[in-house]
């Protein structure tokens, strides 16, 4: 990235306006965190309730102090051991960080992203950016900056162009406000690892808090009805879908020879990489003409979590319909 572009970036967020920028896990959509009109428009932009917090980025855990009341010893170690990088902390806000930011609660998510482009930008700008996945509200966050430019188009005013985000899905977020640590959203970094530094076991978040869009039963989805079939099911699933529509097919597998699938893509089978390619995947199979999507269930597996948490999301936000009498297919 030259240095022209962070240079007009800056400008662009000095004076309120909205820049899409790439971090390691998916693009953001910035703008000035202590600038009240100039995080009015992510809303706008976005088409999301106001509120809803935003995340603010940082270049460093040094300006962690400037933005947070309190940094309690968990916060502490976590950013530690896993900043930069793809993990938010939830922390009591600093008196100075304006409502806008964080939906008037006294909490605020802040993050320090690794991606050579957010630093390069958060270390020019100085201040904290605040930055929700650049995507219309609801819909799959995302991992290139067409994709942002497809979502946005001219709602911003500048997208840097960073190359396809390497983590693919969302930070993993930990409120670390309270007593017991609380895992808010699953991402990359593992409730495994977390657990390894904190030495305690991570609480879970309530069936959907209402202030956190990222964890609504019904987020991150394609346009397209979204199902999800075991293993075992898929072929008889594609099978009976197929016969009143065409279907596109997202497997780990290689399609069998008698699928009567229109589309069937292979996702990687390792979760990480899975990950990286989910949304991009989703996407394209969202604009191939078919009329359903339909995922093989992600393993069971500790690796794959934040992945099911996704693919979960997806089905639910797509309004896909249970399959009656079929209780190895569900849609959430
Ligand atoms: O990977 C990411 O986290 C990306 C990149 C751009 O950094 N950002 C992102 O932002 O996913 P967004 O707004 O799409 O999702 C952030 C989630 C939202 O569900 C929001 O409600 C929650 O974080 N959040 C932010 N501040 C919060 C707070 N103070 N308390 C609870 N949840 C908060
Ligand atoms: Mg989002």
């Amino acid at each position: 990235m030259d240095q022209k572009s962070i240079q007009a970036a800056v400008a662009t967020l000095r004076a309120g306006g909205l820049v899409v920028f790439p971090t390691e896990t998916v693009y953001g959509l910035g703008a000035d965190a202590a600038n009240a009109s100039a995080v009015r428009k992510i809303f706008a932009a976005k088409g999301r309730p106001a509120d809803h917090p935003v995340i603010v980025h940082l270049a460093s855990e040094r300006q962690l102090s400037q933005w947070a009341s309190e940094i309690p010893p968990a916060a502490e170690q976590l950013a530690e051991r896993f900043w930069p990088g793809p993990l938010t902390l939830i922390v009591k806000r600093a008196k100075s960080v304006i409502d806008e930011v964080t939906g008037g609660q006294d909490t605020i998510g802040l993050r320090v992203p690794s991606h050579p482009v957010a630093q390069a930008l958060l270390q020019a700008f100085g201040g904290g950016i605040a930055a929700p996945s650049a995507n219309r509200f609801g819909h799959i966050s995302p991992t290139t900056a067409g994709h942002a430019r497809e979502e946005l188009g001219d709602r911003v005013d500048l997208i840097l162009d960073g190359g396809a985000c390497e983590v693919g899905i969302e930070s993993t977020i930990v409120d670390v406000s309270g007593g017991t640590p609380v895992l808010l959203r699953p991402g990359r970094v593992s409730e495994e690892e977390i657990e390894a530094v904190l030495q305690i076991p991570l609480a879970h978040a309530g069936a959907g808090s209402p202030r956190v869009s990222g964890t609504l039963a019904a987020h991150y989805a394609p346009h397209l009805p979204l199902m999800i079939a075991s293993s075992g099911m898929l072929d008889a699933v594609v099978r009976e879908q197929a016969s009143r529509q065409l279907v596109a097919v997202l497997a780990r597998r290689p399609r069998p020879s008698y699928s009567s699938a229109t589309v069937w893509m292979v996702g990687p089978r390792d979760a990480a990489e899975f990950a990286h390619y989910l949304y991009a995947g989703l996407r394209q199979l969202d604009q191939c003409g078919c009329n359903v999507i339909i995922v093989e269930a992600p393993p069971e597996t500790p690796d794959w979590a934040a992945v099911r948490d996704r693919v979960g999301r997806a089905a639910v936000g797509s309004g896909a319909k249970p399959i009656a009498a079929d209780s190895a297919v569900s849609t959430a």
